[in-house]
């Protein structure tokens, strides 16, 4: 796709339509929409009446008209972003989404789009642009052999924001190619069948992504596991043929300004199908586990971003991928292992295996240096009970480290919601005969337990855990994104990362 900046008038762009933000309630009798109005001999006045078109988030009006004077397109989309006043660069994404979706479903390969942000930055407004038109645009038609309908892509998409710095916009543009490219990674990975993303494979396209951008990427295998004493991440791949693989990935930078010793590090839940193991799920919805692996997923996603981002502070990931199945060999619900940081686990529930990797890589990750840990999982069907598909599961062991997580999504459009940890609920994991067990009393505080788990085996580090097994992926489009993984917390967090480099900067 090609991107272009309009500095000028926005109508004046060679494109096949323009695309233009319409907030809540607005009226076309003034600036944009004015204009639009006048340029269309009150075209868009009569949409607002006949349609009774009301600028909420998502919705749509598109008119073919025929081009005179200054005005090139002959097609206008309008858009609805909401309220004015909460209007916010994110939002921008959804707009970018929204139109290239609709565009690109009616077989229109170039538009301008008009995001009308006029106060906010223009590098942020044009990287949110290109990151929702590539993001928008993702399908999950890769195994289709034959697919009929499907449509022509987008080939340019303009931008406008009038008066702005050119290099400026394509600093932007620059950036949101990389995030949104980063975003669909990680969500070709999460769709991927567990057949096909094996651990094994999971690992090579891990390794194929760092050598594109420049990472250090080293595989540990089964016997490098078991060297380490990684009990708890091998007790979960006992029951699988396939191998487990513990993906590690660096990025240096060349000239770091992070404090001595400081190192951010993301840990992912890399579980490429959750059978539950003997603790055996129901079969109704079990194709859903397939995605038992997007906290893995989206370290990769981050981590590619953060190679091409470049960044001035080092950032480790780190993926635990293995599969969770019944064998022979497999564990058993009263089985004792011993993780790497020494504690003793009584295994009860072997579904409860996401918290049981997540032991040993955090661990790991600590040994590695880390000094701040971001762990993402798709942890708790509870935590789906408690905040729906909407806010992400937030819990931690510094509240200020979280305060910044919650900044950083409020920033970025991504929402996040603290639960409480604490010793009370710690006290609920101790177990009779190890020193923790991995499940709570049944269907109590579900997601806390998994956190306090985890928490068993973080030493120094400041840590947030964060749970998505709501936000990964969605069970039905929208009008900006398609049904499936969404790629949720990689701009965050990647915020997250550029905080990091301001706050040790000097
Ligand atoms: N992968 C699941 C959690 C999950 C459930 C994610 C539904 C997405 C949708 C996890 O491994 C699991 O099975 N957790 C159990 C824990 C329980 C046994 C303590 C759960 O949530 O039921
Ligand atoms: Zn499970
Ligand atoms: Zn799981």
């Amino acid at each position: 796709m090609q991107t272009k900046a309009v500095t000028g008038k926005f109508y004046e762009a060679n494109v096949d339509s323009i695309a233009v933000a319409v907030f809540k309630d607005e009226k076309p009798t003034s600036g944009y929409l004015k204009e639009l109005d006048n340029l269309t001999g009150g075209l868009i006045d009569s949409i607002f009446k006949t349609e009774k078109f009301s600028g909420e988030e998502g919705e749509t009006a598109f008119l073919r008209i025929i081009p005179k004077g200054k005005l090139k397109a002959s097609r206008i989309l309008l858009v609805g972003v909401g309220e004015k006043k909460e209007y916010r660069t994110p939002n921008v994404a959804f707009l970018a989404g929204t139109a290239a979706r609709f565009l690109r479903d009616r077989n229109i390969p170039s538009f301008v789009l008009v995001p009308r942000l006029e106060d906010a930055p223009v590098r942020e407004v044009a990287a949110n642009a290109v990151q929702g038109v590539i993001t928008g645009l993702f399908e999950l038609d890769k195994y289709k052999t034959a697919n009929k309908d499907k449509k022509a892509n987008i080939e340019t998409l303009a931008v406008a924001i009038e008066g702005a710095n050119k290099k400026e916009m394509e600093e932007g543009f620059e950036r949101g190619k990389i995030i949104g490219e980063s975003i669909n990674f990680t969500r070709d990975l999460a769709n991927e069948p567990p057949n096909i993303l094996t651990p094994t494979e999971m690992a090579k396209r891990a390794e194929a992504m760092a050598k594109e951008v420049g990472l250090e990427c080293k595989i540990l295998d089964e016997a490098d596991m078991r060297k380490l004493g990684m009990g708890s991440l091998l007790s979960v791949a006992a029951g699988s043929e396939e191998p487990p693989k513990l993906i590690v990935l660096k990025y240096k930078p060349k000239k770091s300004t992070s404090r001595k010793d400081e190192m951010l590090a993301f840990v992912g839940k890399g579980i490429t199908f959750d059978t539950g193991g003997i603790s055996l799920k129901p079969a109704e919805g079990m194709e859903a586990m397939k995605y038992d692996m997007t906290g893995g997923a989206t370290v990769l996603g981050i981590m590619r971003s953060v190679a091409l981002l470049k960044p001035s502070v080092p950032v480790l990931g780190v993926v635990a991928a293995t599969e969770n199945m019944p064998s022979g060999k497999a564990t058993r619900p009263s089985d004792v292992v011993r993780a790497m940081n020494g504690k003793t686990i009584e295994i009860l529930n072997t579904d409860a295996e996401g918290r049981l990797i997540l032991a040993d890589a955090i661990a790991y990750a600590e040994k590695q240096g880390a000094t701040h840990i971001v762990d993402l999982a798709t942890l708790t069907g509870a935590v789906i009970i408690a905040l729906g598909n909407i806010n992400t599961g937030i819990m931690g062991n510094d509240q200020d480290f979280i305060n910044q997580i919650i900044e950083c999504g409020k920033e970025t459009g991504e929402k996040y919601w603290q639960l409480p940890i604490g010793k009370e609920y710690s006290k609920m994991i101790k177990s009779d005969i190890a020193d923790v067990k991995n499940i709570g009393p049944a269907r109590k505080a579900g997601t806390i337990i998994g956190a306090v788990f985890i928490q068993e085996f973080v030493d120094k580090a400041k840590w947030a855990h964060l749970d998505i097994a709501g936000t990964a992926w969605a069970d039905e489009p929208s009008p900006h994104q398609a049904k499936g993984p969404t790629g949720v917390c990689i701009k965050s967090l990647l915020r997250l990362v550029e905080k990091f480099q301001n706050s040790t900067k000097g």
